[in-house]
């Protein structure tokens, strides 16, 4: 062991999911971390998700003899090294050329797997290829689902199933696009506005640029058929226009019910804030429900995913599994969450982060830092085991310690 280590710099590595996002910041041009880190309207959704976690504080207990090492589970029968998952988040390739693929295989690194979005960067076959195991896959269901017949959503789950993808997410809080003032502000219309200032601005980071150039990652290679060449800007804006076209409000329980029928893996809904809607979803065969408002990114006002939770996961009970994302930048973030009822939590922008600061292993690193936050706030706290975690171990912020027990 050196008695001490010199570096050139006084800064240190990136130690926090926060570090990440400033790298982050620096690393892409400012269209896209408005596409990244934005949210809808006013973004009071989006700060509620992260406000929400500072009402809790946790309580702790000393001398117990307790260490957290193992934080291992199971989520839609696959087994993970935590209770993390990587969210589906549509054109990962924009925060780095490797995208999906890259984000998949630093999830696989970190013992757990990815939630691949319908509008993802890479193929479900590319992902597919370049993994391991098999990961999860995000679906939007199309406008034909409205209509009675189901071709396109068909060929779609057909062809998650063919490239090996275990369980299905459908997203149900999208009948519409929200509406991200801030990311159009940036240029990020549909399609992307270039100014000359604009231009220079993604000029200013060669490395991106170059990659972005070379790697050629803005369509949504899902959304183009397997053989169809997926390319240039011209393919991303066919694309894009195509999905847009295709979301529809009229989408209703019938159409999930028919998914159901189809899907014949772990069926998960995500996008779900109301009880009500949550029974619901498991009394049609959902195996589970991710509580969710998109990461602040459609219904401004929507309440914060914790607070949503907790009705939730009484109302479903053992029926099915819940997860929650939203906000989620620190390991005791995770513990509120399993202590308020969830199964696991699935994070976005923190692996977009790592992404676009380190690519995979960035993506990688991102699920480290929780993971070891996670077991030391848990050793702290005098708790081994995730099981034990439960709402007696929440106080409310600003509350005196309860007196409970001796
Ligand atoms: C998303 N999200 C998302 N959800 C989904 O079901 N399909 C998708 O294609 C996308 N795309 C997407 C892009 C970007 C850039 C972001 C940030 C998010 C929502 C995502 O799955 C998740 O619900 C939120 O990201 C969770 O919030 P945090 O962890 O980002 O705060």
């Amino acid at each position: 062991m050196p008695v001490f280590r010199y570096r050139w710099s006084s800064r240190p590595g990136p130690l926090t999911v926060e570090d990440y996002r400033e790298r982050a910041r620096r690393a892409v041009p400012d269209m896209v971390w408005a596409y990244v880190d934005y949210g809808a309207e006013s973004m009071t959704t989006l700060n509620a998700n992260r406000a929400a976690f500072d009402r809790y504080m946790l309580k702790s207990k000393v001398l117990t003899g307790r260490e957290a090492k193992d934080l291992g589970t199971t989520i839609a029968g696959q087994d993970i090294s935590a209770p993390i998952l990587l969210a589906p988040t549509g054109a990962a390739g924009l925060s780095h050329w490797t995208g999906e693929l890259g984000a998949a295989q630093g999830a696989e690194a970190a013992g757990t797997l990815s939630i691949v979005s319908t509008a993802a960067s890479y193929s479900f076959e590319e992902i597919a290829a370049g993994t391991r195991r098999g990961h999860f896959f995000q679906l939007y269901p199309w406008a034909d689902t409205t209509t009675g017949r189901h071709d396109l959503t068909h060929a779609m789950m057909k062809r998650a199933a063919n490239a090996g993808y275990t369980g299905m997410f459908v997203t149900v809080d999208v009948p519409t696009h929200g509406n991200r003032e801030s990311e159009q502000k940036r240029g990020m219309g549909n399609p992307p506005v270039l100014t000359p200032a604009r231009v220079l601005n993604a000029g200013l980071r060669p490395k991106w640029w170059a990659a972005f150039l070379r790697h050629e990652r803005m369509s949504l290679r899902n959304l183009v058929d397997p053989g169809e060449k997926a390319g240039g800007a011209k393919t991303a804006m066919k694309t894009l226009n195509r999905q847009f076209r295709m979301m529809r409000p009229e989408l209703n329980w019938d159409d999930f019910a028919w998914m159901r029928e189809n899907w014949h893996g772990p069926l998960y809904i995500k996008g779900v804030l109301d009880a009500a809607d949550a029974v619901r979803a498991v009394e049609l065969g959902a195996d589970g429900i991710v509580v969710s408002n998109h990461g602040g990114r459609q219904l401004d006002c929507a309440p914060a995913a914790i607070d949503a939770l907790p009705a939730i996961a009484a109302g479903v009970g053992d029926r099915a599994e819940v997860l929650v994302d939203g906000g989620i930048r620190r390991g005791t973030d995770i513990i509120k969450a399993l202590c308020l009822g969830a199964d696991g939590v699935c994070i976005g922008r923190p692996y977009l982060y790592g992404l676009a600061a380190g690519g995979p292993d960035g993506a990688r690193h991102v699920v480290e830092i929780l993971k070891t936050e996670m077991r030391r706030a848990m050793t702290l706290m005098g708790v081994a085991e995730l099981a034990e975690l439960d709402e007696s171990w929440l106080i409310p912020a600003g509350a005196p310690v309860p007196v409970v027990d001796r």
